[in-house]
C-alpha cells in the first residue's frame, strides 16, 4: 500500500505519557488521500492516543511521539503545536461527543469555524453543507446544546469539525453509546461526506462490524502495538477478528486477541 498517494503517513511511532507512561510502542499507519481507514482496538488498546499522535492534542495531556514520524502531504507534523495542525487541515473529533452545553447548535458549528484552515469557507457555506448533510440540526440550530439528544450532538460534534474545512478527519468512536438507528443513520452520512467532499478519514471504533462496513481497510490494534492490517473484505472473513471482534457482545468476557487459537501474525506482504 505504501505509496505517495498517502495524506497521512505514521511511521513506526512510540508514544508516552508523562516520559515514562509508554503507550504506542511501533505503530505504523497509512491514510489514502480521499481514503477511509479504520483502526480497531479493545479498550485501552490505543486508538485515542494514536488519534492524538496525529492531531497533537496529545500535547495537552503531557503526552509526546518519542519515536518514529508522522507525515501528513509529505510534511513532518509530529512536533508541531496542535493550532497549527488544524490549520493544515485536520480535525479530530474526539470521544465522548463533548458540545459546549450552554451554546446553541448553531454557536456550538461556528466554534468549528474560528479553528479552520486558512483557505476554508466562509462561516455562512460552512453552515450551509452542515445542514445539508445533517438537517437535523438545521431543525434544532437554535436550541442548546445540552438539551439535544446525544446522536443529535454527535451530528453537532462532527457538523462542528466540518466547519474547519477539513481534509482529514480523526474520529473516536462515534457510534459509542448511540442506538442502532442513530448509528446508521450517523454513518450514512460519514460514507456521503467522504464520497461527496472528498475528506480522508481515519476512523476508531470498538465496533468492528460497524467500521468494517464503511472502511475498505483496517489495522486491529492490541496494546500499543498493530497486530494486523488487511482490507476489510479479509478481515470479515479471518476467522480470529470474527471470533473476537465480530458479533461479539460479551465486552467482559473478551479475550485477548493474542489468545485466540488459530491467530497467526500477518504480515500485509505476505497475503
Ligand atoms: N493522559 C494519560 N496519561 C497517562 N496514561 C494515559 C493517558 N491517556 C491514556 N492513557 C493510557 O494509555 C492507554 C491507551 O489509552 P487510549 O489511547 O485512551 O485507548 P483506547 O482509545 O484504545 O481505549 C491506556 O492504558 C490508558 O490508561
Ligand atoms: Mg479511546
Amino acid at each position: 500500500m505504501s505509496n505517495d498517494n498517502m495524506i497521512l503517513k505514521i511511521n513506526n511511532i512510540e508514544v508516552k505519557y508523562h516520559e515514562v507512561i509508554l503507550v504506542i510502542k511501533g505503530v505504523s499507519i497509512e491514510v489514502p488521500e480521499g481514503g477511509i481507514v479504520a483502526l480497531l482496538g479493545a479498550n485501552g488498546a490505543g486508538k485515542s492516543t494514536t488519534l492524538k499522535a496525529i492531531s497533537g492534542l496529545l500535547k495537552h495531556e503531557d503526552g509526546e511521539v518519542t519515536d518514529g514520524s508522522i507525515e501528513f502531504m509529505g510534511e513532518r507534523i509530529d512536533k508541531i503545536v496542535p493550532e497549527k495542525i488544524a490549520k493544515m487541515g485536520i480535525v479530530q473529533v474526539i470521544e465522548g461527543r463533548r458540545v459546549f452545553e450552554h451554546l446553541t447548535v448553531e454557536q456550538n458549528l461556528k466554534v468549528g469555524a474560528h479553528m479552520k484552515k486558512k483557505d476554508g469557507r466562509s462561516i455562512k457555506d460552512g453552515l450551509e453543507m452542515v445542514y445539508h448533510y445533517f438537517p437535523r440540526l438545521k431543525e434544532k440550530r437554535n436550541e442548546t446544546a445540552g438539551f439535544i439528544s446525544g446522536g443529535e450532538q454527535q451530528m453537532t460534534v462532527v457538523g462542528r469539525a466540518l466547519m474547519t474545512s477539513p481534509k482529514l478527519i480523526l474520529l473516536d468512536e462515534p457510534s459509542m453509546g448511540l442506538a442502532p438507528l442513530l448509528i446508521h443513520e450517523i454513518f450514512n452520512i460519514i460514507t456521503r461526506l467522504h464520497e461527496q467532499e472528498k475528506i480522508s478519514i481515519l476512523l476508531v471504533e470498538q465496533n468492528a462490524k460497524l467500521a468494517l462496513s464503511v472502511a475498505p481497510y483496517a489495522y486491529v490494534l492490541e496494546n500499543g502495538r498493530i497486530v494486523m492490517d488487511d482490507t476489510a473484505e479479509r478481515l470479515r472473513e479471518n476467522p480470529d477478528i470474527k471470533d473476537f471482534y465480530l458479533g461479539m457482545t460479551d465486552f467482559g468476557g473478551r479475550k485477548s486477541f493474542r489468545d485466540v487459537k488459530h491467530y497467526k501474525r500477518r504480515k500485509r506482504w505476505l497475503t
